[in-house]
């Protein structure tokens, strides 16, 4: 069985998969990412974000985001764009930069329309904000919120939704997988946006989870979200162990991309699962969590683990 065809079998929009620029030489890598019945969406993993696309003021670099763009359209495969305006991976002019609200406000309107309105009708949804909140539920501290407060979301998802009304948009984030303070925070502000009128219309739960450690309430917190209007997505999904991988840790990690799948299976708003990125070989799991990793549904020869069973298990 094939893990897209599974998902829209179940009624879902996709099962989709990151990518990322560096890959594509790779012909093994390409084979498998290109079929659609596999992944029937793809998300750019770095191609997309503002070093990658305003790396100076009003220079705009779209050829990497439209590298991955054009693969996903020749291969009829959805397309989430990722991001608008996150804390990390920013051009030092922004992150380094002091701006008075008049300014930053202009320099999130230009970057969220310009990026949005490339690829205007082409994308079918797009993460405007990424990461808005601690895990306390408090703001992040970054140039955003220490110059204007929470208006920088709607200021944000405003200028998206003018540069392209029929894209989804999206807030994503970690650790709101489970009921606690960042949920908490991230239903409000839920809330808050549908009580103002600001277009909003997902949340993304990231999904970078531990082996064994999924929450046992995913199910119940995506059913939350999607009472408060809004649809949800597993947006970058991975299960990582400490490695040495061993028989019982897969056989955990098998069971852990079930849940994670059977719950947006359940969930008629969750629209779709994303791994985020399909193979041991690319993950960013490695380079980020020193000694963790294995934690894609394909090994790094392209060999497909327990996991690959779980999912199709779980539609
Ligand atoms: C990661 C990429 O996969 C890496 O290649 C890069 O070095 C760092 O960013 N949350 C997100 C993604 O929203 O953009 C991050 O992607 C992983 C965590």
């Amino acid at each position: 069985a094939f893990t897209d065809t599974v998902a829209k079998a179940a009624g879902k929009l996709y099962f989709g998969s990151a990518t990322d620029n560096p890959e594509l030489p790779n012909a093994e890598y390409v084979a498998i990412l290109d079929q659609n019945a596999y992944f029937g969406q793809i998300t750019p993993g770095n191609s997309m974000k503002w070093d990658a696309t305003e790396p100076e003021q009003g220079v705009f670099t779209f050829s990497g985001g439209q590298q991955i763009v054009s693969l996903a359209q020749a291969n009829n495969q959805l397309i989430r764009g990722h991001n608008c305006v996150w804390y990390n991976q920013l051009p030092s002019w922004v992150e380094d930069g002091t701006f008075t609200v008049a300014e930053l406000t202009e320099i999130i309107q230009t970057h969220c329309g310009t990026l949005v309105g490339n690829w205007k009708g082409q994308i079918y949804a797009w993460d405007i904000i990424n990461e808005p909140f601690n895990d306390d539920g408090t703001w992040r501290s970054d140039v955003f919120f220490d110059t204007l407060g929470e208006s920088f979301i709607p200021i944000a998802l405003e200028a998206a939704a003018a540069a392209d009304p029929n894209a989804k948009l999206y807030i994503n984030d970690y650790n709101i997988e489970s009921a606690g303070a960042k949920s908490a925070a991230m239903m409000e502000l839920v809330q808050t946006l549908k009580a103002n009128g600001t277009p909003i219309d997902g949340i993304g739960f990231e999904s970078h989870f531990i082996v064994g450690e999924v929450p046992t309430d995913i199910q119940a917190t995506m059913e939350a979200f999607v009472a408060l209007g809004v649809e949800v997505a597993v947006t970058e999904l991975d299960v990582r162990m400490t490695l040495p991988e061993t028989a019982a840790l897969l056989e955990q990690q098998q069971k852990d991309y079930q849940t994670v799948v059977s719950a947006c299976n359940a969930v008629p708003g969750c629209v779709g699962v994303t791994i985020w990125d399909y193979t041991d070989l690319y993950s960013w799991i490695p380079g980020t969590f020193p000694g963790q990793g294995a934690a894609c549904p394909w090994d790094a020869n392209f060999v497909k683990k327990p996991a690959y069973d779980g999912i199709i298990a779980g539609f």
